[in-house]
């Protein structure tokens, strides 16, 4: 099987704190894998190394967007990460709350480069233009935010926002999407729509998600496959049956 990412040995130290152990995760493409642990596990810590917000001080981090060829992305800066399609949602500038939807997305993809105004290049900068908002606007279309697209962000509930994060990221090629805590601050109901409709995305498009979730109840039936964190290191992982019921696992959140 080939994975988008793995992890081998991937180890993080802030003084004589250990924030990640030896971690060996791998995300199988177009799933969703979920990355839950209690308070300070490590799971945001994991994730930083992986996208080059932090440095790993042992390990090696590997990527595999097209299934062909793993390349080792360890250590390589965030923007270069992004450019090669594996953004993380906070990598992505912030939406502009007084920009319409469609223009956020827009304005999340790279541009062409070349003067509108030269007489040469207008025509082809026009039909570009056209091929750009009509792109932007399938986009908007798969993560339900269509009917929304001539709103101002600042109009939108805190679970579209989430969407327009995830919409901004796909305008941005990316292949792999980290999101963490994407329901946080949601309450259930648009916690659930969030899921689903990033399970709706997993069936649409080949893009793959790597989620961290602190609250276990709501995230767990959407993941195909599950790590557990806790202090550092992966305690448990399997699919969302095996992990709920493993006692290490019952421990540590009973435990919080
Ligand atoms: N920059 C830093 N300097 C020192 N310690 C840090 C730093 N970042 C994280 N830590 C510590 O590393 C450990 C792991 O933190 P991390 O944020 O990765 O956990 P988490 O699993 O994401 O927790 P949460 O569910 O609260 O988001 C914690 O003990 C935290 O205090
Ligand atoms: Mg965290």
């Amino acid at each position: 099987m080939s994975y988008i990412l793995e992890t081998v040995d991937l180890t993080k130290r802030f003084g004589g704190l250990v924030a990640v152990d030896h971690v060996n995760i791998r995300v199988e493409r177009n799933k969703l894998t979920l990355l839950i642990g209690p308070n300070g596990a490590g799971k945001t810590t994991l994730v930083n190394l992986c996208t080059g917000v932090k440095k790993p001080d042992d390990g090696r981090v590997y990527y595999n967007p097209s299934g062909r060829e793993k390349i080792d992305i360890t250590g390589w800066p965030s923007h270069m990460v992004y450019k090669a399609g594996f953004v993380r949602s906070f990598q992505i500038p912030q939406p502009f709350l007084a920009l319409t939807v469609l223009e956020n997305v827009l304005a999340a993809m790279s541009g062409s480069g070349e003067d509108p105004l030269s007489p040469v290049t207008r025509w082809k900068w026009i039909r570009e233009e056209e091929e750009r908002v009509e792109r932007a606007y399938r986009i908007l279309k798969l993560v339900g935010l269509d009917k929304v697209w001539n709103f101002e962000a600042f109009r939108l509930g805190a679970g579209q926002l989430k969407m327009l994060e995830v919409a901004r990221a796909l305008a941005a090629n990316a292949k792999l999407i980290a999101l963490d805590e994407p329901i946080g601050g949601t309450d259930p109901k648009y916690s659930h729509d969030i899921f689903s409709k990033l399970r709706d995305l997993l069936t649409k498009t080949d893009v793959t998600f790597l989620v961290i979730e602190h609250r276990i109840d709501i995230a767990l039936p959407y993941a195909d496959y599950v790590y557990v964190m806790d202090r550092g290191k992966v305690i448990a992982e399997g699919s969302p049956n095996e992990v709920v019921n493993n006692p290490r696992v019952i421990e540590v959140y009973i435990g919080e």
